[in-house]
């Protein structure tokens, strides 16, 4: 399990009596409605098999009562499964005893709840330095660590201040910095923004993205917006019922969703957000080199039936762009492309984002270089990037 943190194996947790009868119910394909009516069970997991690798920021979605929250719960044994494991590394989380158990939350597994779970009679840095006081750390230190996880949160000169003078935003980044400050290897984070309103969202969802780029820590985040999902995820896990539906990254799902429930989901998607520039860039079609007289240039672009050419040096690293009235006056002149191109062009990596390309694309007189370490490896033009706007335009359904 080298390259697995957490892993659940056959993950079920039922609530009921009847489990022995839901259970070769379920075993049957029998849906979670129709057990609770013929048991009396209610099927919060079932059969859920993940793998989480390291450093990973996963999330998991699915609709009100498909099962996210018991499942994040069971993977520091808030919740207790029915059937099924959990591994920790190598360490299956149910032969751990109570005490390993409290060591393991307060060292290895942090969370994050949806309403903060702060403690409201201790101020900001008490809060946050509260995991690392239990651990007996001297109050010098602790207050260090605290004031650093505080900063590293986008919070500055509020430790002592009152949780109730602060703000839902505010709160939810004491709450990330107390869960931070034990250093845990693992940060489980149920709807965690979900309270607050969509513009300190936003800040908080590029708050995160930033400390896990700095921490390099395992995330397995919560939430019902797919937009959120999608922006954040290295892979989604979509649930239903308490059963995994499908598993990928966002791309992956986008272009292949499982079933009509998933699609249902990306449909509420905004697209632009998760798309890249290197799905929809095509190959351009009319290349120069800067050392190419007149000539050369102008044979292309008739060739091509296009009025600018792109200009590469022999490495193929981007130079700039030649038009045709460029390439005129070159022939007046009997000079190089390198002498009459454009060369203050705007350019995007094929890792940016549809909805980065979009105010670009809006005021560009020809279709935007697609660079990869200089090097031109495709064009975006605006009708592609309007194209991936239109739902289901790549896809069948
Ligand atoms: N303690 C409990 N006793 C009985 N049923 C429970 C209990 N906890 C959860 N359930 C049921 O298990 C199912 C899954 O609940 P869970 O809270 O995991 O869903 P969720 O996906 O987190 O939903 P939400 O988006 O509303 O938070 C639901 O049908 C819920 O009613
Ligand atoms: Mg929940």
């Amino acid at each position: 399990m080298n390259n697995i943190i957490m892993k659940t194996e056959h993950l079920t947790k039922l609530y009921g009596r009847n489990k022995t009868e839901a259970l070769n119910l379920l075993k049957k394909g029998t849906d979670k409605a129709t057990v609770l009516d013929k048991t009396g069970v209610t099927v919060a997991l079932y059969d859920v098999n993940l793998d989480i690798k390291p450093g990973e920021l996963f999330v998991i979605i699915g609709l009100s009562g498909s099962g996210k929250s018991t499942l994040v719960r069971c993977f520091n044994r808030l919740n207790t499964p029915t059937r099924g494991n959990v591994y920790f590394k190598d360490q299956a989380l149910k032969t751990l005893n109570k005490e390993q158990l409290i060591q393991l939350r307060r060292e290895k597994i942090a969370m994050v709840f949806q309403h903060f779970g702060l403690m409201s009679h201790r101020n900001v840095i008490e809060n946050v330095e509260y995991g690392l006081e239990v651990k007996g750390m001297d109050k010098i230190k602790r207050k260090e660590i605290a004031l650093d996880m505080l900063d590293m949160v986008g919070l500055k000169d509020v430790e002592t201040m009152d949780l109730t003078s602060l703000s839902g935003g505010m709160k939810q980044r004491v709450g990330l910095a107390r869960a931070l400050a034990n250093d845990p290897e693992v940060l489980l984070m149920d709807e965690p923004f979900s309270a607050l309103d969509p513009l300190v969202k936003r800040d908080m969802q590029f708050e995160l993205l930033k400390i896990h780029q700095k921490l390099k820590r395992t995330i397995i985040f919560i939430t019902h917006d797919i937009n959120e999902a999608f922006k954040l995820g290295d892979r989604v896990a979509i649930m239903r019922d308490g059963r995994l539906i499908q598993v990928d990254t966002p791309e992956n799902m986008m272009s292949n969703p499982a079933d009509d429930y998933v699609q249902d989901f990306i449909d509420g998607a905004d697209r632009s957000q998760v798309m890249s520039v290197r799905n929809v860039m095509i190959t351009p079609s009319t290349i120069v080199w800067s050392s190419d007289g007149p000539r050369r240039a102008i044979q292309e672009m008739r060739a091509n039936n296009v009025p600018s050419a792109y200009v590469c040096d022999q490495d193929m690293q981007f130079q700039g762009v030649i038009t045709l009235e460029g390439a005129l006056e070159l022939q007046k002149h009997k000079t190089k492309v390198a002498d009459y191109m454009i060369r203050d062009v705007t350019t995007i990596s094929a890792d940016a984002t549809i909805a980065d390309v979009m105010p670009i694309a809006a005021d560009t007189k020809f279709p935007i270089p697609v660079l990869e370490d200089g090097k031109l490896i495709g064009i975006v033009s605006k009708a592609s990037v309007i194209e991936t706007l239109i739902p289901d335009s790549n896809n069948n359904h």
